[in-house]
């Protein structure tokens, strides 16, 4: 796809990967909105420096693990564009859970935030792009989809349940729109990481060190722009962590 013109929505794009996301579509001509919840001074001058560069961008505030906050979301990308062409799904939370402390709240929040509201999203969007003959999703997804981190179990199934909804939503929405995933291995280190997870992370990554947001960026560019007949794949982008 063209990105040119193209409108995208970029959930939790203030700061970290979304922010290289937006970024990256802001570089190729895009206009932009993108999702914050508590980071709003990032999105209001992210908002402040895509604009003074001339591009069209929108900071919305939006509580993703709220339905309804979810479903206002949705209205004021309707009320602004009509609807959207590229839907990055980034937000997410990650919290440690450990399976005997883990509340029901812990469930509802990462499940909500990172598989439901995709859902969402998807459901409001997708078929729109459908009808009108074109339309991307990308999902951002995690390694530990497929190799769970054992205090983060929520956050693993709902990554899990967003592998699922990237390929069945492949296969429901094609021809039209095409719909990948993007597994991240470690490419910023969550705040307050202990080092001796750092440094055993490190020892299993096969081509050493960690990746950077620019590293997502050039893998969301090829699935957006130059990959039209790849559809329902989860591209991992993780030096290699995968192998081992
Ligand atoms: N960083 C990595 O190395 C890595 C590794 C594997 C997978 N990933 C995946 O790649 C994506 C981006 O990674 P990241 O490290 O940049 O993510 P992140 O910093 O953990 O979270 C991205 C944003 O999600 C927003 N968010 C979290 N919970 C939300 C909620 N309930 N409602 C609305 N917004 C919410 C936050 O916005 P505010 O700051 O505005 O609150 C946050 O800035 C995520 O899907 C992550 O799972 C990243």
């Amino acid at each position: 796809m063209n990105l040119v013109g193209k409108r995208c929505l970029v959930t939790g794009g203030a700061i970290r990967v979304g922010r290289a996301l937006v970024e990256l579509l802001a570089d190729r001509g895009a206009r932009i909105a993108f999702t914050y919840r508590s980071s709003r001074d990032a999105a209001m001058e992210l908002q402040r420096q895509l604009s003074g560069t001339g591009v069209e961008a929108h900071a919305l505030p939006c509580e993703l693990s709220d339905a309804q906050d979810v479903a206002r979301l949705i209205a004021e990308c309707r009320a602004l564009w009509g609807g959207v062409d590229v839907l990055i799904n980034s937000a997410s939370q990650f919290r440690r859970t450990p399976l005997t402390d883990a509340t029901l709240d812990d469930w509802d929040d990462q499940m909500n935030a990172n598989l439901r509201a995709p859902w969402l999203l998807s459901q409001a969007f997708g078929p729109q792009m459908k009808q009108r003959g074109e339309g991307i999703i990308l999902n951002m997804l995690d390694i530990a989809a497929e190799r769970p981190y054992p205090g983060y179990l929520p956050y693993c199934a709902s990554k899990a349940g967003l592998v699922a909804l990237t390929k069945g939503l492949a296969r429901v929405l094609a021809p039209e729109v095409r719909v990948n995933g993007i597994a991240p291995g470690t490419v910023l280190w969550p705040d307050d990481y202990p080092e001796e997870q750092k440094q055993r992370t490190l020892a299993k990554t096969p081509m050493r060190g960690v990746g950077s947001p620019e590293d997502i960026a050039a893998a969301a560019r090829y699935l957006i722009e130059d990959a039209p007949f790849v559809t329902g794949v989860v591209l991992p982008v993780d030096g290699g962590r995968l192998l081992v």
